[in-house]
């Protein structure tokens, strides 16, 4: 459970009424180019719209392109074709410097590899995109300390990297990518060096962003365990958006693996859904 109320970054409203998307891309290509006659066609025509307070699970063989997409929608990279529109705003032609500061304001980013600054404090780690937004020192210190006990990581707060376990610095990374308060959570497989016990603990703390806060989260996982947490699941395929599936069509899948359960069969009902992607 999220411990601390936040002043900062104030809840989303998740209304019906006010659903504009916050991603949109249209047709995204993404082509790279090795050397002179080898291109590689990473994304092959993606087109989806993510609306504020989606929580969003992307799927997918190695390779379909979903670190690709990623690293476009958090305006790391530039599409080779198409549109994107991020919070309203096209940046699929926005220069590098802007994109930068774009990404600064609007993207808080997870990684699988925590990405910590080293001998540098847990709470420091977490002012670091404050620092780059230029935000005074003391505002700084109360929102990352804001930021750290909503991941119920307030005592930990002197803490260097390598004095905390593996959930505890993925928490710090989660504070860290939260603390600007941004429209959208970036999380490229935020649990693949976890166990799977930290990792369904660290799943929660994204769900409660998502409900509590109304934060819009996008993960990519190859666990169908965390893909569960999703609202919505993305299946990639070679560069294309294979499957969408919706919280009711979700739902569907759920209560049809309940039913073969009743017949003797276990696994998650997500399983379907991986299964769908082995063929
Ligand atoms: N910087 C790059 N230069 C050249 N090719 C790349 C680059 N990044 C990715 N690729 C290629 O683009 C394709 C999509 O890669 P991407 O990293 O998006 O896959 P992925 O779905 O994230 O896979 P994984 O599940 O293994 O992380 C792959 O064929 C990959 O080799
Ligand atoms: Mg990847």
């Amino acid at each position: 459970m999220i411990g601390a109320t936040l002043a900062g970054p104030e809840v989303r409203s998740t209304g019906e009424g006010d659903r504009a998307p916050v991603i949109q891309l249209d047709d995204v290509h993404k082509t790279y180019y090795m050397g002179a006659d080898i291109q590689v066609h990473a994304l092959r025509g993606i087109s989806v719209q993510v609306e504020q307070g989606e929580f969003v699970a992307i799927m997918g063989r190695s390779g379909s392109g979903k670190s690709t997409m990623m690293n476009i929608v958090g305006c790391l990279d530039h599409p080779t074709k198409g549109r994107y529109l991020l919070d309203g705003v096209d940046v699929s032609t926005a220069p590098k410097a802007e994109l930068a500061d774009i990404r600064n304001r609007k993207v808080g980013f997870v990684f699988q590899s925590f990405n910590l600054v080293s001998r540098t404090s847990a709470i420091e780690n977490v002012e670091l995109p404050l620092i780059y937004a230029g935000v005074g020192s003391r505002e700084r210190r109360r929102r990352a300390e804001e930021a750290l006990e909503i991941v119920n990581l307030a005592d930990k707060m002197k803490n260097m990297p390598n004095q905390l376990s593996g959930g505890q610095q993925q928490r710090v990374a989660i504070a860290r990518a939260l603390v600007n308060d941004p429209a959208i959570i970036l999380a490229d497989e935020p649990t693949g060096a976890l166990d799977t016990r930290t990792a369904i603990e660290l799943m929660g703390v994204f769900q409660d962003l998502n409900r509590e806060r109304g934060m819009t989260i996008i993960i990519v996982t190859h666990e169908p365990d965390i893909a569960e947490f999703g609202k919505r699941v993305l299946l990639f395929g070679d560069g294309r958006i294979r499957k969408d599936y919706d919280q009711r069509q979700l739902e569907v899948l759920r209560k049809e693996h309940h039913m073969s359960e009743l017949g003797g069969s276990a696994g998650s009902w997500m399983d379907d859904v991986h299964e769908e992607d082995a063929q």
